[in-house]
C-alpha cells in the first residue's frame, strides 16, 4: 500500500511517500481502508519534534516521548472495515467507521489518553491502518460525509473534553481562542450547542467564518484583547476554551467571574505563561489542562455523528501524495476549519 511517513523528526520535506505491506490486523484489531485522514497541529509539531521533554523543554520529542521511527502519520481516520482479527466479530467487515485515535492508559469511561494513532502507533496517512476493535465505531448510519466524519476524531474529541473539565453550562459565557482551527471552531459549535454564550478569538479575515460556525461575539486577535473581551463579556468570562495560552491567559485571567474555569489545551501563543496567583484563588478560579477526551466523551461524540448534530467545516482537500503541500497549507493558518487528506 501507499502510506506517507516521518522517518526523523524535520520540515515537510522529511514526509516520504513510501510502498509498504498493508498491515495485518493483530488479535482483537481490525484493517481499515482509509477513506479520508484529516490533518491535525499535532501532525506538524510531532515531525517537528516540537514538545520538549519535563526537564528540557527545547528537547526534540513527540507529545509523550521519543517517536518509534519510522512513523505513519495520521490520527483522524474515518473509512471500511476491510478485515478483522482473531477474536473480532466478522459482522463488522463492510462497515463504515470513525477510528478513536487515543490510546488509554486503562480500561473504563474515564481513561486518560496517553498516546495517538500517528505518533505512538502508525496512522491514517496511508491506504489502510489498524486500531483495535473497541476503538472502532460504525457511523454506517451517519449523514456526515467521510471528510466530515475525519474531521471529527481529535478536533472535536479535544473541544468536547475541554467543555466537559471546563463544566460548561447552558447560559454561561464562553471565550474560545484560535477560534478558526480544527479545535477552535468545534469548540464554538459545541459551545454554542450547550446554550453557552461564545466569544471567539480570531483573526481579521476570518471573524465572519467564525460568526457563521456560531460565534455570538467575535475579537481580532490583534487589537487590544483585554479591553475586546471585556466589551463582549462585560459580567465575566465563565470559562475559557483555550489552544493559545501564552499571554492570553496572563490577560484573560483577571477577566474571569467569580468560580471560573479557564481550561488550556495548546500553546501555540506561547509555553511560559506569568500571572498573579491572588487573581485565581480570591475569586475560586481553576486552570485546567486538557488533553483530548475520555472513552465515554467519544462515545458521546460518536453518536452526535450518527445523528448529524453537528458540521465540520472541511477548509481543503489535498491527495496523500501531497501531503506535505497539506501540511504547508495547514502551517500558514489560512484555513477556517479542517485539511483533510485522500488516500
Ligand atoms: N490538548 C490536546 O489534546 C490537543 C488536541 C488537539 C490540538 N491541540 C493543540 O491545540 C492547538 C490548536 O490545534 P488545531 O489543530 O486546532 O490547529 P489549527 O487548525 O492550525 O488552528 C490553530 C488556530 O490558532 C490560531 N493561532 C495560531 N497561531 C497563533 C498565535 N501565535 N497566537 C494566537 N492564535 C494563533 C489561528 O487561528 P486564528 O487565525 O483564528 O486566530 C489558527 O488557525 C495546537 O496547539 C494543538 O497542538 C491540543
Amino acid at each position: 500500500m501507499r502510506a506517507v511517513r516521518i522517518p526523523r523528526h524535520g520540515g515537510p520535506e522529511v514526509l516520504e511517500l513510501v510502498s509498504v505491506p498493508v498491515p495485518r490486523p493483530e488479535r482483537g484489531e481490525v484493517l481499515v481502508k482509509v477513506s479520508a485522514v484529516a490533518l491535525n497541529n499535532t501532525d506538524l509539531w510531532t515531525r517537528e519534534g516540537a514538545y520538549g521533554s519535563a526537564g528540557d523543554p527545547g528537547a526534540l520529542s513527540g507529545w509523550r516521548g521519543p517517536i518509534g521511527f519510522p512513523r505513519i502519520q495520521g490520527a483522524d481516520v474515518a473509512g471500511h472495515v476491510a478485515a478483522v482479527g482473531d477474536g473480532v466479530d466478522a459482522e463488522l467487515v463492510g462497515a463504515r467507521v470513525l477510528v478513536d485515535p487515543a490510546i488509554y492508559d486503562s480500561d473504563g469511561p474515564d481513561a486518560n489518553p496517553v498516546g495517538l494513532m500517528g505518533s505512538e502507533r502508525d496512522g491514517g496517512y496511508a491506504e489502510y491502518v489498524t486500531a483495535p476493535a473497541e476503538r472502532v465505531h460504525d457511523v454506517t448510519a451517519s449523514p456526515l460525509t467521510d471528510d466530515q466524519l475525519a474531521s471529527l476524531p481529535t478536533a472535536y474529541g479535544t473541544a468536547l473534553g475541554m467543555a466537559e473539565r471546563g463544566c460548561l453550562r447552558a447560559g454561561e459565557t464562553a471565550v474560545v481562542s484560535g477560534a478558526s482551527g480544527g479545535v477552535g471552531l468545534a469548540a464554538v459549535q459545541i459551545a454554542r450547542a450547550r446554550g453557552a454564550t461564545v466569544v471567539a478569538i480570531s483573526s481579521a479575515g476570518k471573524l465572519d467564518a467564525v460568526r457563521d460556525a456560531g460565534a455570538d461575539h467575535v475579537v481580532d486577535r490583534a487589537g487590544d484583547l483585554p479591553a475586546q473581551l471585556r466589551d463582549a463579556a462585560p459580567d465575566g468570562i465563565d470559562v475559557g476554551l483555550d489552544v493559545v495560552a501564552g499571554e492570553l491567559v496572563t490577560q484573560a485571567l483577571p477577566l474571569l467571574r467569580e468560580g471560573g474555569r479557564w481550561v488550556v489545551a495548546g500553546a501555540l501563543g506561547g509555553y511560559e505563561v506569568a500571572f498573579d496567583i491572588r487573581r485565581l484563588y480570591l475569586h475560586n478560579a481553576r486552570l485546567v489542562g486538557s488533553a483530548m477526551h475520555t472513552p465515554a466523551q467519544f462515545e458521546q461524540l460518536v453518536e452526535t455523528a450518527r445523528r448529524g448534530d453537528v458540521a465540520p467545516v472541511v477548509s481543503a482537500t489535498f491527495p496523500l501524495d501531497r501531503a506535505a503541500d497539506a501540511q504547508r497549507a495547514l502551517a500558514r493558518r489560512g484555513h477556517v476549519g479542517k485539511i483533510v487528506l485522500h488516500p
